[in-house]
Parts: C-alpha cells; structure tokens; sequence
C-alpha cells in the first residue's frame, strides 16, 4: 500500500529525531506549570508532541505546516471539482506530503474497498429507540465495529512492537471508510425513519458518496461542501477534547475504534461540538425577531442584549485563536460564491461585521472574532440538512481523519501511555505559601 511505503521511508529519520530529543535532550525545560493552569483546564501547558497539525494563534490551523487556504488550493481535486479530494487531505495528515492526483486517488481506492459495513451494526443501529442522540449512535456504531480491528486482532496474536502502525494504519483507513456510511446510515433512520441498508458506490469520492447517500436534493454542491467540510474539521492540534481523549484512549494501546468512539463521545459535550448547532438557533432567532436580516444597528442591540443576558455570542472567540478563524473564512466563500443572497449567509456575514465590535467593547473575550462554527450550520442549512443534533455527527467524521491520523503516528514514535500526575489541594496550599 502506498501511504504504508510512504510512512515506513520516513520512520528511521523520525525516530532518530525524537530518540536523540529525548535521550540527550530530555532535561530542557520547555514551559512551567502554575496552580492556576492546574484549576484551569491545563490551558497553555506545553505537554504534548504532534507534527500533523499545530494551531498558530495568529494564522490559525496549519495542517503539516500548510494553512488552510494553502491546503484548499495545493491538494488534486476530482476532475470539474471545486474541493479537493478528503482522500488526498489524509495522505497529506499521514505522510506529511501534498499528494499527487494519482497518489490521494489511491487513498479514495482504498475506502471504497473497505467501505463495506457488517449487517450487525445496521441491526444494533435499528434496535436502538428513536430518540437516541446522534452521537450516540455514531460512537455505538463505531464501537460496534471494534471486533473487525486488526490492531487488536494482531496484538493477540504476539504483534512485535515496531509493526504497531502498520496494524494502527489498517484500522484508521477501515475505520474512516465506513463513517460516511454510518452517518448517512443514521441521518436516514433518525430523522426519515429510513432503515434500508445503504451501500457506497466504489467509483464516487468520499464527499460525493456521502452527498449520495444522504439524499440530500443538490447533491453535486453538497458533494463539494461535504469535502471541504471533513477537510476543515480533520484537525486542530492534540489538545482539544476529542483529540485528546482519542489520543489518551490509544496510550493504552485500545486500538483506532475504542480510541475514536473516547473521542466522539467527548466531542459530543456542549463546550466542544454543540456550539455549530448553538450558532444557528442564535441566526434563526434574529431573524425570527425582525422577520428577516436586521440592520446592523438593530444587530448591534440584539447582540448587547444576549450579553446582557448572561448568555455568550455562540460561533464567537477561542481558546487559542486571536484571529478570525481561517476554516471560517473558507466556509464564507465557498457560500458566497454559490448562494449569495440565502437570508442566513448573509445575516452570518453582517454578523461577523458587527459582533467583534460588541465583543471588544464588552471587553471580556480574548479573541472577539468569529470561529468555524459561527459559519458551518449555515451552510448545512442551506443544503436542507436543518437537524441540528446531526451537526456534530459531520464534525465527527471529519475529526475521525486527524484523529487516526495521529494514533499511527504515536504507535509508529512509541509513545508511551498518557499518566499525568494529580497533587492534593493541600500540596498546591502548601506550595502556595512557598
Ligand atoms: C470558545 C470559548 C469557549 C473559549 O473560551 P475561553 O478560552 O475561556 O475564552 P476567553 O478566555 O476569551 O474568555 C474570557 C471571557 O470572555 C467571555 N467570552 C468569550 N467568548 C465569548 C462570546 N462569544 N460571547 C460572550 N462572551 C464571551 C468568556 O465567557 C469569559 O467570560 P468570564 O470571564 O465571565 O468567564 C468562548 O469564546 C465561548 O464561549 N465562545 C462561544 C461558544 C463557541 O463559539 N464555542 C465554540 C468553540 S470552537
């Protein structure tokens, strides 16, 4: 397999780098860590290692050091396309190369032959209630795959521990193939009652297949979203929730499907993949209030009052960025190229005028500019794809690329098992006094 060759030339020179950094390196102090950090969820603790993406608080996400306007015009697109291909970005994740046409078409060639999906996970899916969550489903699905891994079947049969990727490597490109599947799978059963078994079709792209199998009614735009969609939502670095929780899960060694299923189920939490969902009922509800797009002075009220009640403007600030989020932007052209005058783009473009200046006067958020949920249920929207809760099921599946991404990569450098350690209030009142 190619992208296997691909990693398995650069190892030596990877694992030299990082045996020689810990070895004669591993007593330089790179950060400290305060009480405050410790209360304060560990923001800005320097404690992990990742070379698939970093978040640049001033550019944004850099995937293998390319942003993203870089990444949208260097990765091969399917011919008449306007996004690339989601198979050339994961090359681009796993080997840290811009891949030819030819070289992201074998990625693509790689899911359709592993897309199929085993009749017991459609059966677990139908027998759950109809009120499930979403993301309940999708977690239980993947779960419910967990007996087809080859890094579990292949840890027990004696896998020496240099061959971890390559088995790591097998479950991240099974476990990506299915999940358009499964989401459309579950889309179809949750909101429509549709539980025929869906099939994906070999000769479609992932964003094309998945436009199909959603049903959705303009499925060649959509199929153009749906790519630049994964794409934007694949990666943001290792400290995120489910980034992080994936990684955690897979220290020990649980393979791609028991780490990834930790992951959705943190990305499911209302501070990490609600706030796109949260974003639209906020644009719903001005125009629901005026009756359509308000003037900016009518928003700049409307804004000051949601404020005023206590509440946050959803879509709006980060934890790290300080600059408008670039997977935002990116979302604001495509849709404006393709539907300028939708009542929702619009009022999520004259929002983003005039709520960094709400936001700076009120003087609280660090970074008033707007991130890429304050724009991704808008275009969703438009598509006709209006169930809220199905938003973080499409987050999830773009996650699921940087994610496996970098659980091949940590089993490939041996990283080790995750095991922080915890101090008593008394310690860090003792330490205080110090
Ligand atoms: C993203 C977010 C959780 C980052 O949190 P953070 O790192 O703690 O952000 P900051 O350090 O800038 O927060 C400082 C203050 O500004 C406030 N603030 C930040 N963003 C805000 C927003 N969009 N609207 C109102 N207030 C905001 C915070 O609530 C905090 O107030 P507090 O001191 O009363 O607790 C925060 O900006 C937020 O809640 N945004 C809205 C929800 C959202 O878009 N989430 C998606 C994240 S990708």
């Amino acid at each position: 397999m190619l992208i296997h060759e691909k990693i398995a030339a650069q190892l030596p020179s990877w694992r030299e780098r990082v045996t020689r950094l810990a070895r004669d390196y591993g007593e330089i102090v790179i950060g400290e860590v305060t009480i405050a950090q410790v209360y304060g969820g560990m923001r800005e603790v320097r404690s992990l290692v990742t070379d698939v993406s970093f978040v640049d608080p001033e550019t944004g996400i850099k995937l293998r050091g390319l942003s993203v306007p870089e990444v949208l015009k260097k990765l091969p697109r399917p011919r008449g396309a306007k996004t690339p291909y989601v198979g050339g970005l994961f090359y681009l994740l796993l080997v840290g190369e811009i891949p030819s046409r030819a070289e992201a078409e074998t990625v693509e060639a790689e899911w359709a032959r592993r897309a199929e999906v085993p009749d017991h996970v459609f059966k677990m899916l139908k027998a759950m209630p109809r009120e499930t969550p979403a993301m309940t489903l999708l977690s239980q699905a993947v779960l419910a795959l967990q007996g087809g891994s080859v890094f579990a079947r292949m840890y027990q049969e004696g896998m020496k521990k240099d061959a971890y990727w390559e088995a790591a490597l097998e479950d991240a490109l099974d476990l990506t193939a299915k999940l358009p599947l499964l989401a459309a799978f579950i889309y179809r059963m949750k909101y429509f009652g549709e539980t025929k078994k869906l099939r994906s079709n070999p000769r479609q792209d992932y964003g094309t297949n998945f436009a199909r199998l959603m049903g959705v009614p303009d499925r060649k735009s959509y199929a153009e979203l749906a790519r630049l969609f994964f794409i934007l939502h694949s990666d943001h670095e290792s400290g995120n929730a489910s980034a992080h929780a994936t990684h955690l899960v897979g220290s020990t060694l649980s393979d791609a499907y028991y780490a990834f299923s930790g992951g959705l189920n943190a990305l499911a939490g209302p501070l990490h993949g609600l706030a796109t969902q949260e974003a639209v009922k906020w644009l719903l509800s001005v125009l629901d209030t005026f009756g359509g797009v308000p003037g900016r002075d009518e928003l700049y009220k409307f804004a000051w009052d949601t404020l005023n009640d206590g509440r946050v403007i959803p879509g709006y600030g980060h934890a790290v960025l300080r600059v408008p989020d670039p997977r935002f932007i990116a979302q604001l052209e495509f849709a404006r190229a393709r539907f300028p005058d939708d009542d929702l783009l619009r009022l999520a473009g004259l929002v983003y005028e005039v709520v960094p200046q709400v936001l700076k006067e009120q003087g609280k958020a660090k970074n008033p500019a707007p991130n890429v949920d304050a724009i991704s249920g808008t275009l969703q929207y438009h598509y006709g794809v209006r169930e809220f809760d199905f938003y973080t099921v499409l987050f999830g599946v773009g996650r699921a690329l940087g994610v496996t991404a970098n659980l091949v990569w940590a089993r490939a450098l041996g990283q080790p098992i995750e095991r922080p350690k915890s101090l008593t209030t008394a310690m860090l009142e003792e330490a205080a006094k110090t």
